[in-house]
């Protein structure tokens, strides 16, 4: 039976001591935003330089001080990361006031900038657009020139390659052929723009709701399935409500979560325990969405399909054939912070 392990930890991830050096294939993550205000407690806790900057209204001041806090994390991510490895980290620009004047904060170039200068190379990137249909989101002087500001509908998905490009060794390979998406899945996760609506949390405590911040499962899984093979191990440095061990289980790949608030981790908890039937819905709907696909072709485009190895569908290009999509049988926890997924048999 297949098997993946999962860890959760309360720690800062300025210092990842638990981790050993270059041992993790995949970093999918979403830091606080700098210069956010629901962020300003979280970075000014972890900084006397942005606390100082707060109380001054320095706004460059805040804006270096917290990218200072994330660079600490990016550092240790950078440590653990492994040659060849990935890092796809959600993070969106900020729009504030300070000091009676309104501007831009780019926290995405800042990011870029850092992962560039230590080497990696930046990949073309994806923009996550969130449109809101609010009336009044629109900011400034309404319908008098000039001093109206463009409303900010998108964050991005930065995607950053450590060293150069992965050699499989050959039991890899198999789990790599075992890990191919399907090629209409291809045709959407690859384009460089992702309309995800955000989901309803389902956190009872409003405090911890409103600070959580949590991303779709639906990005994570994507990441995953796209940057990863099954029995990887996937990072979040940033855990929050533990979305991305939750994305990883539903992908196959192993993974730690690391985060700094315990109630937030109270929160994964109980969502990885809980999390069989919804992982299985996303899991089922896979398969739901290729057999949609897969009728909808013509009786000649039908004629130059391959039939799955594994499975009783057909797909769509030879890479795809010997692929594997498991189910959730089980989930549960065998130490402090560290759960065990078992997955259902494929004859
Ligand atoms: C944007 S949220 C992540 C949300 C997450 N992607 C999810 O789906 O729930 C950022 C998280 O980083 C945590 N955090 C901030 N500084 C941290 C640090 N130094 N080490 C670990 N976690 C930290 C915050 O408590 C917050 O939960």
């Amino acid at each position: 039976m297949k098997k993946t392990q999962h860890k959760i930890i309360n720690a800062d991830a300025s210092n990842m001591d638990a981790i050993p050096d270059e041992s993790v294939n995949l970093i999918v993550t979403s830091p606080p935003y700098p210069m956010i205000e629901m962020w300003d407690g979280v970075f000014s806790e972890q900084s006397e330089r942005v606390k100082t900057a707060l109380g001054n209204k320095d706004a460059q001041g805040m804006f270096a001080g917290m990218h200072a806090v994330l660079d600490k994390v990016w550092d240790e991510c950078d440590r653990v990361l492994a040659n060849n490895g990935f890092a796809c980290i959600n993070i969106g620009d900020a729009t504030r006031t300070i000091d009676g004047k309104f501007q831009l904060f780019s926290n995405h170039s800042r990011i870029i900038n850092y992962f560039a200068s230590k080497g990696y190379s930046v990949l073309p990137d994806i923009i996550w657009r969130k449109k809101s249909n609010s009336p009044t989101k629109f900011m400034g002087s309404g319908m008098l020139p000039a001093g109206a500001y463009v409303t900010y509908e998108h964050e991005y998905i930065l995607i950053f390659r450590k060293g150069n490009k992965r050699r499989f060794s050959n039991s890899e390979r198999r789990l790599r052929q075992e890990s191919a998406y399907f090629w209409e899945e291809r045709n959407v996760w690859f384009s460089d723009l992702w309309e995800l609506i955000g989901v309803a949390q389902e956190i009872k405590k409003k405090s911890v709701r409103e600070r959580s911040a949590a991303y779709p499962l639906e990005l994570a899984y994507r990441l995953i399935n796209m940057y990863s093979i099954k029995g990887d191990m996937v990072l979040d440095p940033f855990l929050g409500t533990g979305t991305t061990t939750l994305a990883s289980i539903a992908a196959e790949r192993n993974s730690i979560g690391i985060e700094l608030d315990p109630s937030l981790l109270e929160v994964s908890r109980e969502r990885i325990l809980k999390g069989k039937d919804e992982l299985n819905n996303r899991i089922n709907k896979r398969i739901d969405d290729h057999l949609g696909f897969i009728a909808s072709l013509s009786g000649e485009k039908l004629a130059r399909c391959y039939d799955a190895n594994f499975h009783s569908f057909k797909v769509k290009t030879r890479q795809e054939k010997n692929m594997i999509i498991r189910s959730v049988r089980d989930i549960h926890r065998f130490a402090k912070g560290h759960y065990l997924c078992e997955y259902s048999d494929i004859e």
